[in-house]
């Protein structure tokens, strides 16, 4: 019998966070009856979930708006969700005659019945805020088999002058513990033993009585949960409790992505990032003393207003100093609204300059993670199957400290965790010799 349901496709665009939300609207939208498909061509329902944070990511959407115009099926709808739906709002409907649904991050709720009046020919935008908002009745259609990101966190406070996710995300607001426990103990109960926990700054947690440190023991303490991640942390918030309960939680891995932004304190303070070079050493130091064995990975912005030579002198000193496992390199991308937009226009870093330093930043922390991936080379990891890896017949898997390792298997090896010595590395990921093999703890199903 072939299935007549109507169908919907979701393209996601940008971070972790956006992908739990794609998943939040397909389980919304399964529950209404639409069946999900994998490509645009012959969908229905045809939704971009879009990222705002640098102009590149909006670039990339205004270019694929534009081929789905000429490949979508007639009668089907086009609609685009998430930070740029909520940053251009009615603009898109007036920039793209194709697009009948506007729809911001807090807006998921109103989809069914946002698609329908798209499809009866008429066009919405719904961009508001909605402080209550946790989509705790939505059952999420998860897109990983082996790995599940559960929000704890919407929204952001902080405001670091860059920054256009305040703006998009609107106001922090924490999701009860017991949401989130109950959360984890159905995705183990699917068979899934790995979480990770998400917020904007998710170790700012706060639900009215309980902070992170009593989230990552709660949910760390979930039967069956082998491994626990969040991302991500504000340096800020790595009180004395949550370092306790990441050291004391077995489940709790040993990675933390710690955003740096910035080496030099006179930009942090621009950036309004609220700690200095030598805060974000130390909050280094303070993890680095409570878990043996912590890899640390970082964001780095080059070219902020008022960079000079000396400032990114201090980036490459801290990046070096901290030998960070991996970083994330951006040049700096002005968004309108943002206060950064603001600074004197004397202060804006030349795009051959800011070109120039990501180009020496990036050399720095492929030297130094280079370094170190090859001390490491003979080691034992527990590794976890995640997928298929591009190339070859390998799979992909990822240690506790949260190392990329290429290991042969197959289709049948997904959500399994192997021992492995380090065999290889190409600088950045390894090669994994299998030493024992552990089957996944059995789960409830
Ligand atoms: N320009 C460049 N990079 C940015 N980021 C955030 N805003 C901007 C911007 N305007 C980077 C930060 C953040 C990561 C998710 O994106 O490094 O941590
Ligand atoms: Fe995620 Fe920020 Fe991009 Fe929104 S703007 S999708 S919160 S990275």
């Amino acid at each position: 019998m072939t299935d007549s349901r109507a169908t919907v496709y979701i393209e996601t665009y940008g971070c972790q966070m956006n992908v739990s939300d794609t998943e939040l609207m397909l389980g919304k939208l399964a529950a209404e009856g639409y069946a999900p498909v994998d490509g645009p061509e012959g969908a229905d329902v045809i939704l971009l979930n879009t990222c705002a944070i640098r102009d590149h990511a909006e670039q990339r959407v205004i270019g694929r708006l534009g081929e789905l115009k000429r490949a979508m099926k007639p009668g089907s709808v086009v609609g685009v969700t998430g930070c740029m739906a909520q940053r251009l709002g009615p603009q898109l409907l007036t920039q793209a005659s194709h697009v009948s649904m506007v729809v911001g991050p807090d807006g998921y709720r109103a989809l069914p019945q946002l698609v329908a009046r798209a499809r009866a020919g008429s066009r919405s935008v719904e961009t508001s805020f909605d402080l209550e908002e946790h989509y705790e009745d939505f059952a999420p259609q998860r897109l990983d088999r082996v790995r599940a990101w559960i929000p704890v966190q919407r929204g952001c406070d902080y405001k670091c002058t860059y920054c256009i996710v305040p703006f998009t995300r609107g106001p922090e607001r924490s999701r009860a513990l017991a949401d989130a426990v109950r959360e984890a103990e159905q995705v183990v109960a699917d068979g899934i033993s790995e979480v990770t926990l998400l917020g904007q700054t998710v170790n700012s947690y706060h639900d009215g009585t309980h902070d992170f440190a009593d989230l990552l023991r709660a949910v760390g303490a979930v039967p069956g949960l082998r491994r626990l991640r969040f991302t991500s942390p504000h340096p800020n918030d790595f009180s004395d409790r949550v370092i306790a309960a990441m050291a004391e939680v077995p489940t709790v891995c040993e990675h933390v992505h710690l955003p740096l932004q910035s080496g030099s304190s006179a930009v942090l303070k621009r950036m309004l990032r609220r700690y200095t070079r030598e805060e974000y050493l130390a909050c280094v130091a303070r993890l680095r003393a409570a878990i043996p064995g912590l890899a640390i990975t970082t964001d780095v912005i080059v070219g902020f207003p008022g960079e000079t030579e000396a400032d990114f002198v201090e980036t490459l000193e801290v990046v070096q100093e901290v030998g960070f496992d991996d970083a994330f390199t951006f040049k700096f991308s002005p968004r309108d609204g943002t206060p950064a937009t603001r600074l004197p226009a004397d202060l804006t870093v030349p795009d051959e300059v800011a070109s120039e330093r990501l180009n020496r930043l990036i050399a720095v922390v492929r030297a130094g993670s280079r370094q170190r991936n090859l001390g490491l080379l003979g080691q034992r990891r527990e590794v976890l199957v995640e997928k298929a890896a591009r190339r070859g017949d390998l799979m992909q898997a990822r240690s506790r400290d949260f190392k990329t390792v290429l290991v042969s298997g197959d289709e049948q090896s997904l959500g399994r965790y192997l021992t492995v010595e380090l065999t290889g590395t190409t600088g950045s990921t390894f090669t994994g010799t299998p030493v024992a093999e552990r089957q996944a703890l059995p789960v409830a199903r």
